[in-house]
């Protein structure tokens, strides 16, 4: 069975687009099959996979990426797959089982000007286009906006399960306690268009912390998110078993230079220093925790 991640909360600059590229490049690593949607106008993860230049010539090319699919007779959602996505800047490719389903900042026309049908909304049909692919993988991540609009709902539609970037400060809790509303809000709607063979609607799995300063004590927040997460486990608005992740990532400069180098961190350990080393350790423990995470 594949399985089917969205990363998303209200809130931005968290480290959605950062700790989806380098967990889902953590599990390629361990020769796991994986497609990253991009689901972002912002295009982040897309820009940092292709780096600029590739990520240029895809927005020259008309219908070449994920916007294309809501547009008038669309192209194969296999066509728009670029396999095997990471290259140096020689052109040879560092890491089989990473693809990517770009996107650019066209994105934002589903938002804006889109004359969908509506008995059939942007998602159903995202997740039928999606069903074609959907065996050739072990992992399909989505890398969504901080929002649930038309674009992120695809992704919330299609996912099996959901986890939730966060800093360790109260814009987060306030911003998870805003998706997880808009979240049950959207699934009422959106289950009247869910196929049986669609599997059940996502819930949220996991908060995932980021961006931690080495010496800073996050016992507080951590706490404050855990009575939030207990009162919604309660209410039975998250997975009964969600849970805190207790890898965490800390923060280093070589994430935001990995955008620059059109890497994951993860990829980068030849020069390796120590905080390298650290923060690429990170990212493989979260995503070894994520695998070992079964939804209920
Ligand atoms: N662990 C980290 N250490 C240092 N900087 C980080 C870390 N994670 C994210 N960042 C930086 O913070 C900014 C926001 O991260 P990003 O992953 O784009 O968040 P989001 O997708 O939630 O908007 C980016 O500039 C990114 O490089
Ligand atoms: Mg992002």
């Amino acid at each position: 069975m594949t399985r089917r991640i969205a990363f998303i909360n209200y809130k931005g600059g968290v480290g959605k687009t950062s700790l989806i590229v380098n967990v889902a490049a953590s599990l390629a690593q361990l020769g796991n099959r994986v497609l990253l949607c991009d689901l972002d106008t912002q295009s982040n993860s897309s820009i940092w996979l292709l780096r600029l230049e590739r990520w240029n010539a895809l927005v020259e090319r008309k219908n070449a990426a994920l916007p294309a699919l809501f547009r008038p007779n669309p192209p194969a959602v296999a066509d728009l797959i670029i396999r095997d996505v990471v290259e140096n800047r020689a052109g040879e490719r560092l890491l089989p089982g990473l693809d990517l389903l770009p996107t650019t900042f066209n994105l934002v026309d589903l938002e804006a000007d889109y004359n969908g049908n509506p008995r059939k909304p942007a998602y159903r049909s995202f997740r039928e286009q999606l069903a074609l692919v959907e065996k050739e993988y072990d992992f399909i991540f989505f890398d969504c906006p901080p929002n649930i609009l038309r674009a992120s709902q695809c992704g919330v539609f299609s996912a099996s399960e959901i986890y939730v970037p966060s800093n360790p400060d109260a814009l987060s809790l306030i911003g998870f306690t805003l998706l997880v509303e808009k979240l049950l809000a959207f699934h009422e709607v959106a289950d009247g268009f869910r196929h049986h063979s669609f599997g059940a609607a996502a819930q949220v799995q996991g908060i995932l912390f980021n961006a931690i300063k080495t010496g800073t004590d996050i016992e507080v927040p951590r706490m404050r998110m855990q009575l939030r997460l207990n009162q919604f486990k309660t209410a039975q608005s998250v997975a009964k078993n969600a849970k805190i992740f207790s890898s965490q990532v800390r923060d280093a400069t070589l994430v935001r230079r990995a955008v620059t180098l059109g890497l994951p961190v993860t990829l980068i350990g030849e020069e390796s220093t120590e905080d390298t080393g650290n923060v690429v350790s990170d990212y493989r423990s979260l995503a070894r925790e994520i695998l070992a995470h079964h939804p209920l």
